[in-house]
């Protein structure tokens, strides 16, 4: 089986993972075009594709996955025979503290793109076409100590913004079941890398050190992620989008399994050296706070059916990933200064989840 698009709906693509995406596939398929539309919340940011300003294969359009008229107007004029769906809200202490757009944005939002995207497949004005969710690990639950999450572990979502993504699924899931829609659906452990909004627990450690502060670290630090570099996330959807079955669900992992406390010092201890500090200097700055509610313990995916369905394994080691993010948040100060303004500058200042520190 295998699917070779000509124009891309990419939603959500300026903000993280989505931005990486595109400048990947854009790089990997100069037949294709994309539009990304995108709604540029507190997350979106443009400056994450500066690089594909003036590239004829590349537009954006600002909006929202919940206006169906626009959604259908671009299906319909840019031909889309792919719809690769990254936007929603994304961070899981921001569902704590205010869940509806949660539920917004990622169940209902995620309704009305499929319902369009439907509409688009069922219209005959393209030969083929996919519907691709990009969802996470989270939709699982937690791990004890041991075992590892395949496809076939049933969903038990414990936070709002992890049950939202697990509504989404299962809508996409019916989609398929119900209509014969030909969706695909990703499920994904933590990425880093650049571009990652410094909210999020690898970005907000490199920004506080440089600036000082302090780094919370949500109870006992002792919480276990699986860390997956982003290009290397772009790379499996690219695979899934071209040669996966429809109707099919693909884990996607890095086998590389880290305790919150263990990461934090690793940083710590990267950038005494890159900022001149003495050895141990950062770690001082790390403050144990209250813990997230709901907390998941561990995460840790079995990605072998990827593997071995469709060929893709990581590229990046660990220790090469997080070097080279560490180096790239150092040398763009501008965009950490300008993506930390506003809304986040508020939402920080107020607050964290896991108490003031
Ligand atoms: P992000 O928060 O960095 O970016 C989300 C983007 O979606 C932003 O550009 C935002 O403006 C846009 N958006 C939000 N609501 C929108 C709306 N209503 N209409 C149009 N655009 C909207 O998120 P991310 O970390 O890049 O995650 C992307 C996707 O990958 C999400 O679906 C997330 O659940 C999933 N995921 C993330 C990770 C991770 O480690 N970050 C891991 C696995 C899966
Ligand atoms: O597993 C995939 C998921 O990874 C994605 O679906 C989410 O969109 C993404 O945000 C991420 O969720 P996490 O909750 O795992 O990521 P976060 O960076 O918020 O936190 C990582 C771990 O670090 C988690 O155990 C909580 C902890 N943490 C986080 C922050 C922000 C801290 O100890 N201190 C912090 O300040």
């Amino acid at each position: 089986m295998s699917f070779t698009p000509s124009s891309l709906l990419v939603t959500g693509g300026a903000g993280f993972i989505g931005s990486n995406f595109i400048h990947s596939f854009i790089a990997n398929n100069p037949e294709c075009r994309i539009t990304n539309l995108d709604c540029l919340t507190y997350a979106g940011n443009l400056e994450n594709l500066t690089a594909l300003e003036g590239n004829a294969q590349y537009s954006f359009v600002k909006g929202d996955i919940g206006d169906a008229a626009l959604v259908a107007r671009l299906l319909a004029e840019q031909r889309i025979d792919a719809v690769v769906h990254f936007a929603a809200e994304s961070h899981v202490d921001r569902s704590i503290t205010g869940p509806e757009i949660f539920v917004r944005t990622n169940v209902l939002g995620t309704q009305i793109l499929l319902e369009e995207s439907r509409k688009q497949w069922q219209s005959g004005s393209v030969a083929d076409f996919r519907f691709l969710q990009i969802s996470t690990d989270e939709v699982y639950g937690s791990l004890g100590d041991t075992g590892y999450f395949t496809e076939g572990t049933p969903l038990a979502a414990n936070s709002p913004y992890s049950a939202s993504k697990a509504g989404a699924d299962l809508l996409v899931r019916a989609y398929h079941e119900t209509f014969g829609m030909p969706t695909l659906n990703t499920r994904c452990s933590n990425n880093y890398g650049p571009y990652h909004f410094p909210e999020k627990l690898i970005p907000l450690l490199i920004h506080n050190i440089i600036g000082k502060k302090p780094l919370p670290v949500y109870g006992d630090g002792l919480n276990v992620r699986d860390w997956l570099h982003v290009c290397d996330h772009a790379v499996a959807i690219e695979t899934v989008l071209k040669k996966a079955i429809p109707g099919s669900v693909y884990n996607i992992g890095g086998n590389n399994e880290w305790k919150n406390i263990d990461i934090v010092n690793l940083v710590c201890d990267l950038l005494d050296g890159r900022l001149g500090r003495v050895a141990g200097e950062n770690r001082s700055l790390i403050t144990f706070v209250k813990d997230r509610p709901g907390h998941d313990r561990r995460y840790a995916i079995d990605a072998a059916k990827l593997t071995s369905d469709l060929g893709w394994k990581p590229c990046y080691t660990f220790e090469q990933g997080i070097a080279e993010t560490i180096d790239w948040y150092l040398a763009n100060q501008k965009w950490v200064s300008e993506v930390t303004s506003g809304a986040y500058r508020d939402y920080y200042q107020n607050q964290y989840c896991g108490g003031a520190v």
